[in-house]
C-alpha cells in the first residue's frame, strides 16, 4: 500500500514552516485522512531535521534540495520514482528575491530568482501530478505567490515578475488539472513577518520597517486561511483582505502611476 504524503517547499522557516507545523497538527480541521508522511523540502539540514524531531503527530521526512539547482528537483523527481506515494497536496513555498536595482545586482541573483520561484515550482508540479490520486480526498496544489505579482516593482523587479508568472501559471494549471479533479490555487499575500525581508534586503532590515509595516501578517493565519481556500477550490487569494485593493487598483491604475507608486517602495 502506498503512503499518501504531502510535499511542502520551503519548510525550513516562514510561511512553509507554518503550513508544515499546522498539517502536522491537524486533527481533521483541513484534511479527514491525516498524511502518513509529509516531506520537507529546503537547503538547511539542520532546520528540517529539528522539525522532524519536534513534530512526533506525523513524520517529517527531510528533503535536503537546493531548488535552484537541476539536481536538486532530480533529489525530488528520484525519490517519487523510488517509492511511488500518493501525493495529496504540494505546496510550493520556497522562493526568494534580492531588492535593489538590477544593474547593481549579480547576474546569479536574477537567474535563482526565476529558478526558485519560477522554473522549480513549474517542474515540481510537473513531476508530482501523475503521483496525485483522486481518492476520497481532492488532491491540490498550492503556490505562494505574492501581491508583488500584481505590479512591476522597479527595485524589485525579477521577484515581482516571477509572481507575476506564479499567478499565471497557477490559473492556467487550475484550469489544465481541472478534468484530474485537482485544485491550484494562488496564494497572494502582502507582507509577512518571516525572514524574508531580512534575506531581501541581504541582512539590511530585519522587518518591514516603512508603511508596509502596519500590513505585516502573521504566517500561520495565511497558512490557514490558504488551506481553508485550497479546500474550497479556490484559484486565488489576496492575504489578507487589503491586498484586494492593490489587486483592483493594479487593473484600472495606468502603468505609469503604477511604476511611480512602485519605485518608490523599498
Ligand atoms: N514574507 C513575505 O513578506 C512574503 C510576501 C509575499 C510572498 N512571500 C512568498 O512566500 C514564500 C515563503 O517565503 P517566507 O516569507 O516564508 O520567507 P523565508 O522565511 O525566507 O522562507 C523561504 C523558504 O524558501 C526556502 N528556499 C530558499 N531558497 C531555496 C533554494 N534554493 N532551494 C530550496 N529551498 C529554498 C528556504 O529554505 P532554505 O534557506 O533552508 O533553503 C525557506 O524555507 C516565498 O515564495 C515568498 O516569495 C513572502
Amino acid at each position: 500500500m502506498y503512503q499518501k504524503i504531502a510535499i511542502i517547499t520551503g519548510s525550513s522557516s516562514g510561511i512553509g514552516k507554518a503550513f508544515l507545523e499546522l498539517l502536522a497538527n491537524d486533527k481533521g480541521e483541513f484534511y479527514k485522512t491525516p498524511f502518513d508522511e509529509i516531506w520537507a523540502v529546503a537547503r538547511r539540514a539542520d532546520a528540517l531535521n529539528e522539525l522532524a524531531r519536534s513534530i512526533t503527530n506525523v513524520k517529517v521526512v527531510p528533503v535536503v534540495a537546493d531548488l535552484a539547482s537541476d539536481s536538486g528537483i532530480k533529489t525530488i523527481e528520484d525519490k517519487l520514482k523510488a517509492e511511488e506515494p500518493s501525493v495529496g497536496l504540494l505546496i510550493n513555498s520556497a522562493g526568494m528575491g534580492i531588492k535593489g536595482k538590477v544593474m547593481d545586482k549579480s547576474p546569479d541573483a536574477l537567474s535563482d530568482t526565476i529558478a526558485i520561484n519560477c522554473s522549480a515550482l513549474s517542474r515540481l508540479i510537473r513531476i508530482t501530478v501523475p503521483y496525485m490520486k483522486n481518492e476520497g480526498v481532492r488532491p491540490a496544489i498550492i503556490n505562494i505567490a505574492s501581491s508583488a505579482g500584481f505590479l512591476p516593482q522597479p527595485n524589485f523587479a525579477a521577484y515581482a515578475a516571477s509572481k507575476s508568472y506564479v499567478i499565471s501559471f497557477s490559473r492556467a494549471m487550475s484550469y489544465e488539472l481541472k478534468p484530474l479533479g485537482i485544485s491550484v490555487t494562488a496564494i497572494c499575500p502582502g507582507p509577512v513577518r518571516t525572514d524574508f525581508q531580512r534575506r531581501a534586503t541581504e541582512g539590511k532590515e530585519t522587518d518591514f520597517t516603512d508603511w508596509r509595516k502596519n500590513f505585516v501578517a502573521d504566517p500561520v493565519k495565511l497558512a490557514r486561511a490558504s488551506l481553508k481556500a485550497s479546500l474550497k477550490g479556490k484559484r486565488m487569494v489576496s492575504y489578507p483582505f487589503s491586498q484586494k485593493f492593490l489587486h483592483l487598483a493594479s487593473k484600472i491604475i495606468p502603468i505609469s502611476w503604477i511604476l511611480s507608486f512602485s519605485g518608490g517602495l523599498k
